[in-house]
C-alpha cells in the first residue's frame, strides 16, 4: 500500500489552473518531485497538508482518504513537511523549536489521566528531540535560541522537527536550497538513516538534480501543474517533454 496517494488533483488560485490533474503515489524512501519555478511544486505540498482545497481529486494516506483542508487531520495521520523559507520560532530554543513538533500529541486531551499521559509524553517528547539533535549534529547548540544559528543549521532543525513526531510521510520542500556542500550532507545523511530505519516515505522537491538523482530511485517531474514524467532519475531529466520544459524556463539539465 502507498503511504500517500494523490489522484486527480486540481487547484485553481482564481483564473489561474495551477494543477491539472496530479497523480502521485509515493511509498517508503526518497521520491523526488522536481520542476521548473512556478509548475506547482509547493502547490502539491500544500494540498496534502490540508492548507490549499483542491477542485477535484483526493488525497490518501496509508490507503485512508483524508478529507479536504483540513490541516490537524493530516497531521494526526503522520504527515510533517518543511518549508521553503524555514518557518521556525527565531527566539526560542534549538530544542524548543523541535519539540515544538510534537505539540499536537502534547496538548491533546484535558482531564487527569490525560494530563499524567502528557507528562509521561513529555519526557519521551525531550528524549526524542536530544536524539535527534545528536543525530543531526545539533546537540550543543540546543539551548541557543534558533535565530542565532545560521540558515544551514536552521533548515537542518526544520527537518528535525518534521522527523520528531515519528511522522510515516515526511514533505521537504527545497531543503537544500541556499545549503554548502557540508551542510547537504549534515543533512542528507542522518535524514536517509532515521528515514531507513524508520520506513518513511519523503517526497522531496528540490532543484538540485545532482542531489536528487544521489538520494531517490524514483523522480516526478512537474511542469505547469502536470506530471510530465515518472521514473527513475535518468529516464526523467531524459525525457524529452522535460529536458523541453528545463530549456523553456532557463534552466540547465544535468548530465546523466
Ligand atoms: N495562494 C496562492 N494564491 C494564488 N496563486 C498562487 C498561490 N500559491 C501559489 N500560487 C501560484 O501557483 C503557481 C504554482 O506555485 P507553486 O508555489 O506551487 O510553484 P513551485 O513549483 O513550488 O515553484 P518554486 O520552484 O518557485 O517554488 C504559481 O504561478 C504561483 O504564483
Ligand atoms: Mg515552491
Amino acid at each position: 500500500m502507498n503511504a500517500l496517494e494523490l489522484s486527480g488533483i486540481a487547484v485553481r488560485f482564481g483564473g489561474n489552473e495551477v494543477l491539472k490533474g496530479v497523480d502521485l503515489a509515493i511509498g517508503p524512501g526518497f521520491t523526488g518531485l522536481i520542476g521548473p519555478n512556478g509548475a506547482g511544486k509547493t502547490t502539491v505540498f500544500n494540498v496534502v497538508t490540508g492548507y490549499v482545497r483542491p477542485v477535484a481529486g483526493s488525497v490518501r494516506i496509508a490507503g485512508e482518504p483524508i478529507p479536504s483542508a483540513r490541516p490537524a487531520v493530516v497531521a494526526r495521520r503522520g504527515v510533517r513537511r518543511t518549508f521553503q523559507t524555514p518557518r521556525l520560532v527565531a527566539e526560542l530554543s534549538v530544542e524548543a523549536n523541535v519539540l515544538a513538533g510534537l505539540d499536537a500529541e502534547l496538548t491533546r486531551g484535558g482531564g487527569l489521566a490525560d494530563f499524567l499521559g502528557i507528562s509521561r509524553k513529555s519526557r519521551a517528547a525531550r528524549e526524542r528531540a536530544r536524539e535527534l539533535l545528536d543525530a543531526f549534529g545539533l546537540a550543543d547548540r540546543a539551548a541557543e535560541p534558533v535565530g542565532n544559528l545560521p540558515l544551514g543549521s536552521q533548515k537542518i532543525v526544520e527537518v528535525a522537527r518534521a522527523l520528531a513526531p515519528q511522522p510515516r510521510v515526511v514533505l521537504l520542500d527545497e531543503p537544500a536550497a541556499g545549503l554548502s556542500a557540508a551542510d547537504v550532507d549534515r543533512m542528507v545523511a542522518p535524514l536517509a538513516e532515521i528515514g531507513e530505519r524508520d520506513e518513511l516515505s519523503i517526497l522531496i522537491i528540490e532543484h538540485d538534480l545532482e542531489l536528487v538523482s544521489r538520494l531517490c530511485p524514483r523522480v516526478a517531474a512537474l511542469h505547469f501543474g502536470r506530471i510530465l514524467a515518472d521514473g527513475t532519475p535518468a529516464e526523467v531529466v531524459a525525457h524529452p517533454d522535460v529536458v523541453k520544459a528545463y530549456l523553456g524556463a532557463g534552466v540547465a539539465t544535468v548530465d546523466s
